[in-house]
């Protein structure tokens, strides 16, 4: 019976060094310890969809105080004084951690792209300005490909702004001279007007532009898996089919539910997941039961529980120490 272990335990185990890495694993550890260990330049393909705010979050209220005769704090020579919060600063505060947070995941993930490899960093409106600088930074601005937005149409509409209805997905490429595009693999979608263009044309449809419309994940659907974040599984198809090839390893070291390994094993893509959370690969474990051939580190799928260490030195690197 598996006792529960420190996030991370067995990475050394489960990750011989050298050159090939490891196919159709899921791994449970803080990802930036995995990334640590993979060769550079051998994952042709990666999708991340980091959570927001994950990193440390400083909860520090500014406060000012002002002069006022009915404030309720008094001060030098008696005078009264108003306390006043400044709240924005805590936002900036926690978003810099968020940064720092995601930055050397960011570096790791360019470092193991394969010289033709492609990243996909899917984000929402909030952060996308400041991670889209980050990555011009890693990568040089030549690199970006596309910023993709997915646009839905779900859930309650504010009445006071503009309903705040698609995420952005950043796409950057490891060299802009060489990088895989499968266009004749991109599921194509229905001409607006099909009247329009012939029948022929009508009935292969069109390619889909830097806009995917494309709906969230059923709440009842048959895809649905109870993970609060998982994405729909048309989206990673998508990603897959055109920026990788079949056999190539797609990594994802956000992985939540593991839509990425499904949509890769799919399509005849190797797959290697990691999450730090028991949840997720609870959610995983029920998720690829069945399927031949994926290997859980970390993490026993049967009893649902993280695996004992195997070895205690690899756990205290893998946890940081
Ligand atoms: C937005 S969810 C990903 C959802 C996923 N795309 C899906 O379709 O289910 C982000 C995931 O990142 C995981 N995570 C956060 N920090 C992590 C870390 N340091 N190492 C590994 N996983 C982490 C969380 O546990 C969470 O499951």
């Amino acid at each position: 019976m598996s006792t529960p272990s420190t996030p991370g335990a067995g990475i050394v185990s489960g990750f011989p060094d050298g050159p090939g890495v490891p196919t159709d694993t899921i791994v449970y550890a803080d990802n930036l310890a995995v990334l640590r260990r993979l060769p550079t330049g051998s994952v042709p393909l990666i999708y991340i969809d980091p959570p927001f705010n994950t990193g440390r979050t400083r909860t520090l209220t500014r406060l000012r105080t002002i002069r006022d005769p009915n404030g309720d704090r008094v001060g030098f020579q008696g005078r009264a004084y108003r306390t006043l919060r400044l709240g924005t600063q805590r936002y900036a505060d926690v978003f810099d951690d968020y940064l720092a947070f995601l930055e050397p995941r960011l570096v790791e993930a360019r470092r193991v792209l394969a010289p033709t490899g492609t990243l996909y960093v899917h984000l929402d409106y909030r952060e996308v300005h400041y991670v889209k600088v980050l990555l011009d930074g890693i990568f040089g601005r030549e690199c970006f490909l596309n910023e993709v937005i997915w646009a839905y149409d779900f859930g309650g509409r504010s009445t006071r702004r503009w309903p705040a209805k698609h995420d952005n997905i950043l796409v950057y490429v490891a060299s802009p001279r060489d990088y895989v595009f499968n266009v004749d693999a991109i599921d194509r979608i229905p001409y607006l007007a099909p009247g329009l263009v012939g029948p022929e044309k009508a009935a292969r449809g069109k390619l889909p532009t830097d806009t995917w419309w494309s709906t969230i994940v059923p709440t009842n659907g048959r895809e649905r898996t109870g993970y609060p974040t998982q994405k729909p599984l048309a989206i990673l198809r998508r990603i897959i089919a055109a920026s990788s090839r079949p056999g190539d390893l797609v990594l994802d070291f956000f992985a939540g539910s593991g839509t990425t390994g499904v949509a890769a094993r799919e399509l005849g893509r190797r797959f290697l997941l990691v999450d730090n959370n028991p949840e997720a690969l609870r959610v995983m474990a029920r998720r690829f039961a069945g399927m031949p051939g994926v290997r859980f580190v970390g993490f026993d799928p049967v009893a649902g529980v993280p695996a004992a260490p195997s070895d205690p030195a690899a756990s205290a690197e893998a946890a940081g120490e």
